[in-house]
């Protein structure tokens, strides 16, 4: 981190307190650009639930991002940038800017999406008879299970109808009068095999071909009145936390290749729902030393974060934010603790900071953005961090 970047850090600090969660709006617009400059035949549906801030979601907004979320909370969320907008032009926008990525709905939510032209997922048949009954007027798309092997997050084992069933369950749905779309999958987050992406479009290829084979219609008209298959590629999308994570580049080379080979000549509409890679590193953490002290000779520093707050991607995204001191000093292995009451409450017993640290200093953790504060609580009555934002205009 460059000089002049921690000095805005600790200023931010000063003037807002900590902990801070600083998201870097420049950072989240050249993720957006790159994302489709190496995929750019994929519209990206920025999955919601990495990061639900709402100035983020309003950066994605204005870049063009269409959105994937997985609650009525976080489908307002979206919606909200666009209530004042004519009709017509809303019922569009749902259309291209938001899938229901939550292959479970309960009845209430079902019945809540229905007015609303939009994508839903779903994975089995009791799901589907929720939807005849209390949303019969969406838009279906199948997600099916595909290989999560050498993911950080596995999503297959809860989500995905298997691919020998695809064909069948998109019988039923059609024989139930409703309209399916298309098929997704996702292969698991954090994925750093592509394998599982290959597999993914290989499946999805073959049930395609089934279902024209059985002659079933499947897909949507699209503006100029071509019908179109959605082929959703899901998240995944890796970021380099560390070095031996595989390269983006090199999954779009690869993805480019083989929906070419596949679908070159069939009318598909490809979309994707990135989540970590657009806001992970786009966030930095700077928190505050609130207590020292020295156990079986080494030093521990408590903070005012843990894992009940921000680090709380380390429970459920399987990451870890490595430490750093705004002061020089010989580092030496730490511990770091959370301000809770709870032991649970560790952050790392091997950080590497200088030893001579004091109460009331700052540290700050990078690429924090994906899955931390989205899942931070108020575990003891410590609040969650408040958010600065920097280069947030000028798209
Ligand atoms: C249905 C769905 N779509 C998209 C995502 C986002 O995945 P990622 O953050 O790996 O891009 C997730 C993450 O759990 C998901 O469950």
């Amino acid at each position: 981190m460059t000089e002049t970047r921690k000095q805005l850090l600790q200023e931010l600090a000063a003037k807002n307190g900590t902990p801070l969660f600083v998201v870097d709006h420049e950072v989240l617009r050249n993720n957006f650009k790159e994302f489709r400059e190496k995929l750019p035949d994929v519209q990206p549906y920025f999955a919601v639930k990495a990061n639900s801030n709402p100035e983020i979601i309003k950066t994605m907004f204005d870049l063009g991002s269409s959105f994937d979320v997985a609650s009525i909370y976080e489908f307002k969320l979206i919606y909200k940038n666009i209530e004042t907008w004519p009709d017509k032009e809303r019922q569009d926008f749902i259309w291209d800017k938001i899938i229901y990525a939550n292959t479970i709905k309960p009845f209430k939510v079902l019945t809540k999406l229905n007015p609303y032209k939009i994508l839903v997922t779903f994975d089995n048949i009791e799901e589907l008879k929720k939807i005849k009954q209390r949303a019969p007027d969406v838009g279906l798309i199948l997600r099916i299970r595909v290989p999560n092997t050498g993911s950080m997050v596995e999503l297959s084992s809860k989500f995905g109808a298997h691919p020998g069933e695809a064909v069948d369950l998109i019988a039923e749905a059609i024989g139930m009068g409703l309209d399916v779309e298309g098929i997704s999958f996702h292969v698991g987050s954090q994925c750093n095999n592509f394998d599982n992406y290959l597999q993914g479009l290989n499946f999805t290829h073959s049930i395609l071909k089934e279902v024209a084979l059985r002659n079933f219609e499947i897909g949507f008209t699209d503006k100029e009145g071509k019908k179109k298959k959605v082929l959703d590629i899901g998240g995944g999308f890796p970021v380099k936390y560390t070095p031996d994570v595989k390269s983006f580049s090199a999954l779009a080379k690869k993805l480019n290749l083989e929906i070419k080979r596949l679908f070159g000549k069939d009318n598909i509409q490809v979309i994707a729902e990135p989540g970590r890679f657009m806001v992970a590193t786009a966030c930095t953490l700077v928190t505050k030393i609130i207590g020292k002290s020295i156990r079986d000779g080494k030093t521990c520093y408590y903070l005012d974060d843990g894992v009940y707050h921000t680090f709380s991607g380390q429970v459920y995204d399987h990451q870890h934010y490595p430490l750093h001191a705004f002061k020089d000093g010989e580092l030496k292995l730490c511990a770091t603790f959370g301000p809770t009451c709870d032991a649970f409450d560790t952050i790392s017993l091997a950080d590497e900071l200088p030893e001579d640290l004091q109460i009331d200093d700052l540290l700050y953790a990078e690429n924090i953005g994906a899955y931390t504060l989205a899942s931070a609580t108020d575990f003891n009555g410590f609040p969650v961090a408040k958010v600065a934002h920097i280069n947030r205009e000028n798209i």
